[in-house]
């Protein structure tokens, strides 16, 4: 039975088999004739210039076949003008194995290449090295005194301007709160660690399977730095096991995996440690200072935020943090101010929802707090600020279901049984608290192109180099297809993650889903219109005088709609023409109206138990309703949220990366100890979409949700556990011993 799939169809994934029977290779899974294993081997200071490296005990090792360090790396294309790649920020980037100089704990400085991973990772421990250390710093706090403005910012992070009188509203308020609000350093923790395997061709051209989020940006990336022509570099990323952001850029491992083959003219792989995977990008360390202030009807009337976060010396990387507060609500008067501070680490990077996870919790903390001093139910303060204009932009937003779903999420979640004192509600020894908190994320989308082909027998292929991250991207494609063409969904096939296929830009943003959707749609219109003209061209065609729009390709046949007689084989209609199958390729290019705000939003419904004695936490029911324009797939959006949402549990009440600041090296450094939230962790999580059909936003009316799930999450995590105990705690993540201090 052919399976007719639509938008909307809460379809399972295309790849889930393949990925759980083993059949999908990750990067670091390709077989290549003689394969070569590198090892990288970190820096143990923090900072300084190695002295000396002495590789002779690991070169006399019989399967080592080499160890590359500053002193004998090939020459490199890479030079400062050259370095780009799509998401760097400002700054020189780190070249790995460069110089002798260390600008962090556990920096790669040389790679040894063997036979066998074993033997690789062997040799490394045979390596002398000596230092010559100097003083630095890798605690944030300590930094503070080093505050600067970032001169240079990615252009997306500038700092909404201010607006009104906010000090002066502040100081006029009946109703005020000011405070400190911290974020600990994180680490991306995806399962699939990073990864490269360089295949060496004969002829000299280079395959790279790269853990990455963009396969044409590492091309662009490797042909920059390697000097090497485009066409000779071919990356794929056909399955990412998870990214969050961390594949944004292309980390150092592709980069030593493609100089090793470059200079030994073999294949290599190299895969990095998951002590490793703390020696890249993280979400910065945070603190943000928030003043609030409202009226005596509980209306906001003063918003002040400053946010710091942390950077690298050699990097200035910069968030959006600050203006989620200033356009949420409804204020006349607010302030942001943005800093960073440099420290001695790798540069942090974008993940998941960057500068929104970090500054739109941490204000939603504060807005609790306001609403309490208002003696307002939280949730009532937060439908009273509403505001369906974008008060940075001064515009309406194109779409902003947030009432619905703080009216939706509320009544799953049972809100209206909740009393509003702290430590009011108990079970036992346990204290329950209720918490609430507004998300919100950017609904973007880029210019990206996708090819869609039909063969004659009747197969659909869908191509575009876009990734799928584990985001559902595949699944989502081929629905976009079968709905606009009314091919049955088993005779698609989608074809990304390859820099060979139609231009697409690095997955990021939560803007595939409407990007890569919208370009999939015009392909499959532009191969509609083909199919009639093909089809009319058979002899005394049915189908002839059919526009576009009324016809069906199903089973092999391009037919008029609700008219299954009026058929033509789509095997003769290629015949028609003259050809074996018929292809059309497309760009969307975004051309959206600039007087409306585009954005997604969500309200989020925790609930926290509180052991009364020993301080534990648990979280065992959560309810999030999603105002995300139209919604694809159901199942695959909503597992997108699930996932942000148990990141968001991460956030509030887990993920820290310790460093101890006497050596400037992350303790943690291991997902035993570095905690990231598992089964026994997570409690229900409900998630609810609300209808909010956008026209203004993409073609198909569709937002993304790879990120919105974390925006909120974790500050409704930590209002709840206020109202269960009584205890506002300031500073993610909320461990037992804040708690009971
Ligand atoms: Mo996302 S942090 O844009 O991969």
């Amino acid at each position: 039975m052919a399976t007719i799939a639509q938008i909307g169809d809460p379809l399972n994934r295309f790849d889930g088999v393949e990925k759980v029977t083993g059949a999908a290779r990750y990067a670091a899974e390709h077989p290549a004739d003689g394969l070569l294993h590198g090892f990288a081997i970190s820096s143990a200071i923090a900072k300084g210039r190695i002295k000396e490296i002495d590789t002779s005990a690991a070169l006399a090792v019989p399967g080592i076949v080499e160890v590359i360090t500053h002193l004998n790396r090939p020459s490199v294309a890479w030079l400062d003008s050259k370095y780009d790649d799509d998401a760097a920020p400002p700054g020189s980037p780190l070249r790995p194995i460069y110089d002798d100089r260390i600008h962090f704990s556990g920096q790669p400085i040389a790679l040894v290449i063997a036979e066998t991973p074993e033997l690789a990772r062997y040799g490394a421990s045979l390596i002398a090295v000596s230092y010559e250390e100097e003083p630095f710093n890798t605690d944030f706090s300590k930094a503070l005194d080093e505050r600067f403005s970032p001169r240079k910012a990615r252009s997306h992070t500038h700092n909404p301007p201010d607006r009104g009188d906010p000090q002066g509203a502040f100081d006029a308020a009946p109703v005020k709160i000011s405070g400190d609000y911290r974020l600990a350093t994180e680490f991306h923790n995806p399962m699939e660690m990073h990864a490269a395997t360089a295949i060496w061709e004969p002829d000299g051209k280079l395959t790279v399977y790269n853990k990455d989020q963009g396969s044409q940006n590492v091309q662009a990336y490797l042909s920059n730095v390697f000097g090497i022509p485009l066409e000779n570099i071919r990356v794929l990323n056909p399955y990412v096991g998870g990214a969050f952001g961390s594949g944004l850029r292309p980390q150092w491992h592709v980069y030593l995996a493609v100089m090793a083959a470059k200079m030994l003219e073999r294949s290599v792989r190299v895969v990095m440690t998951r002590q490793q995977m703390f020696t890249h990008v993280h979400r910065p360390a945070a603190l943000q200072c928030v003043s609030l202030a409202a009226d005596e009807h509980g209306k906001l009337t003063s918003i002040m935020i400053e946010a710091t976060t942390a950077t690298s010396r050699y990097e200035y990387h910069t968030e959006a943090v600050v203006k989620w507060g200033g356009k949420v609500y409804g204020c006349d008067n607010a302030s942001f101010g943005y800093a960073l501070v440099p420290l001695d680490t790798s540069t942090p990077g974008d993940m998941r929802a960057p500068g929104a996870a970090t500054g739109m919790n941490l204000f939603e903390i504060a807005v609790d707090e306001l609403a309490y001093a208002a003696g307002m139910d939280p949730l009532e303060f937060r439908m009273k600020n509403f505001s369906d204009r974008d008060p940075v932009d001064n515009v309406p937003y194109s779409s902003k279901a947030l009432l619905a779903a703080y009216r939706d999420g509320a009544q799953r979640f049972g809100w209206h049984k909740r009393s509003q004192a702290p430590r009011s509600m108990r079970e036992g020894k346990e204290l329950i608290g209720w918490g609430v908190a507004t998300g919100m994320w950017e609904a973007l989308v880029v210019e990206t192109t996708a090819r869609a082909t039909l063969h004659a027998d009747g197969t659909l292929e869908i191509a575009s180099a876009a990734s799928d991250i584990g985001t559902g991207t595949y699944t989502v494609m081929a629905q976009v297809a079968a709905d606009t063409l009314g091919v049955p969904i088993e005779n698609i096939r989608v074809l990304l993650g390859d820099s060979d296929l139609p231009k697409s830009p690095l997955e990021g943003g939560s803007w595939m889903a409407a990007s890569t959707g919208a370009a999939v749609n015009l392909a499959c219109r532009a191969l509609k219109s083909e199919l009639v003209i093909c089809a009319s061209k058979v002899p005394n065609s049915p189908l002839a005088n059919l526009s576009a729009e009324q016809i069906e390709v199903v089973d092999g046949t391009i037919r008029a709609k609700g008219q299954p007689a009026r058929a033509v084989r789509l095997t003769d209609a290629l015949k028609a023409a003259g050809l074996n199958s018929i292809s059309a390729e497309e760009t969307y290019k975004p051309s959206r109206d600039r007087n409306m705000s585009h954005y997604t939003h969500c309200a989020v419904f925790a609930e926290a138990r509180v052991d009364g004695e020993l301080g534990t936490i648990r979280v065992p029911r959560i309810v999030c309703a999603a105002a995300a324009g139209r919604i694809i797939n159901p199942k695959t959006a909503g597992s997108q949220m699930i996932g942000g949402i148990v990141m968001g549990l991460g956030m509030a009440l887990e993920e820290e990366a310790l460093t101890d600041h006497r050596f400037g090296r992350i303790m943690n450094h291991n997902l035993a100890e570095y905690h990231v939230p598992v089964h026994a962790d997570i409690g229900h999580i409900d998630v609810i979409f609300v209808d909010e059909p956008d026209p203004h936003v993409s073609p198909l009316g569709a937002k993304g949700v790879g990120e919105l799930g974390i925006v909120g999450s974790a500050a409704a995590i930590a209002n709840a556990i206020y109202h269960a105990t009584g205890k506002r705690i300031r500073e993610f993540p909320i461990t037992i011993d804040k708690l009971i201090a």
